[in-house]
């Protein structure tokens, strides 16, 4: 085992001041252009293996990303071959893996795909996860499953069609860290209590064994602030009208159609990082993650080849935290 390692700045390579510099664009070896800043961020265009090599090492706290997704059937965004996928992914992964903190996290989200022509499903995610823990060195600090209960059913051919198989509602998200012990706290990240539980904390609870043979003591009966979640995060992903959707429309822009739902983002970002920390999106989009890091008092980086969704994706910051040479980029 090794040691617990604390999130200090002067675990990561030149401290406080590289990041620093590295956030007001100092220092940056980079082919990627500033698009736009904000109080807390920096937005970047380009493909984000030009911009990775000017990032210092064990600079990021957090890596919160989803990357173009293995479908065989070419969307809009760039999608890799399945074949081609994971040795695509795994120059990103290096890089990821050197700027990462000590005690700092990659969470990676994942949608599933069929084999085109067949109702049998890829295992590229698995093939991925097996390559980023022993080739590049994470470690698997746990798995989550993104269950969107809005989901649409697909493909219609094996699932509305011929009934073979039912509803892909669960995009697989890999917990990956740097050290076996990354910064994490459960506290941040409770849930409101289910009013059984609530119904036990006012009325009482009578110590018993459970079926398992495990012993329910009294602890279970303080109310500790709130329920601790399980790695199955149910966000439906329903959101149809949102400023940033009604901004895209009116100037024109086409919405991301693959954003993740702002609760997603929330989740990781609370329960991995602090305030003052930084967080790093490399497949950015509709930089979701950074607003996100930007509302929650945290340092961002985001990178984005499309320049559209760069464009729309700055209708989700209030104008107040946005930097002056930002406007001229929607105006
Ligand atoms: C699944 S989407 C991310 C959506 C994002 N999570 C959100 O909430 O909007 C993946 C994004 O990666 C971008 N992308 C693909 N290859 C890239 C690369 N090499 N560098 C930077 N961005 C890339 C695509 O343009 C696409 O917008």
């Amino acid at each position: 085992m090794t040691r617990p390692t604390p999130n200090k700045a002067e675990d990561r390579q030149g401290g406080l001041p590289a990041i620093t510099a590295f956030m007001r664009g100092k220092h940056l070896r980079t082919k990627s252009e500033l698009f736009y800043s904000t109080t807390l961020g920096r937005a970047f265009w380009g493909d984000s293996l030009d911009l990775l090599p000017g990032i210092p090492d064990k600079s990021i706290d957090l890596i919160l990303t989803s990357p173009p997704f293995a479908l065989k059937r070419k969307k809009e965004y760039g999608n890799e071959d399945e074949d081609k996928y994971v040795e695509w992914f795994m120059e990103f992964a290096r890089h990821f893996h050197r700027i990462l903190s000590p005690s700092g996290s990659f969470v990676l989200d994942l949608g599933g795909a069929y084999l085109p022509g067949f109702p049998v499903r890829s295992i590229y995610q698995f093939e991925l996860l097996v390559r980023l823990v022993r080739e590049t060195g994470f470690y698997l600090a746990q798995e989550f499953y993104h269950y969107n209960p809005a989901r649409l059913p697909a493909p219609a051919e094996w699932v509305n069609v011929r009934r073979i198989r039912v509803k892909d509602s669960v995009n697989v998200v890999w917990w990956l860290s740097k050290s076996q012990n990354p910064k994490a706290d459960n506290r941040k990240v409770l849930k409101p209590y289910s009013d059984s539980m609530l119904s036990l904390f006012k009325n009482g609870y009578k110590a018993k064994l459970r079926p398992s043979g495990h012993d329910i003591s009294d602890k279970f009966s303080k109310n500790n602030g709130g329920a601790i979640p399980a790695n199955l995060l149910e966000l439906a992903n329903t959101d149809s009208n949102s400023s940033y959707q009604k901004m895209c429309r009116k100037a024109g822009l086409k919405v991301h159609p693959a954003r993740f739902p702002p609760g997603f983002a929330d989740f990781f970002v609370k329960f991995l990082t602090s305030e003052g920390d930084l967080v790093f999106d490399p497949f950015a989009g509709s930089n979701t993650t950074g607003l996100v890091a930007e509302t929650l008092g945290r340092n961002w980086i985001a990178s984005e080849l499309s320049e559209e969704y760069l464009k729309g994706s700055i209708f989700r910051f209030d104008p107040r935290v946005l930097q002056p040479a930002t406007v001229g980029r929607i105006a």
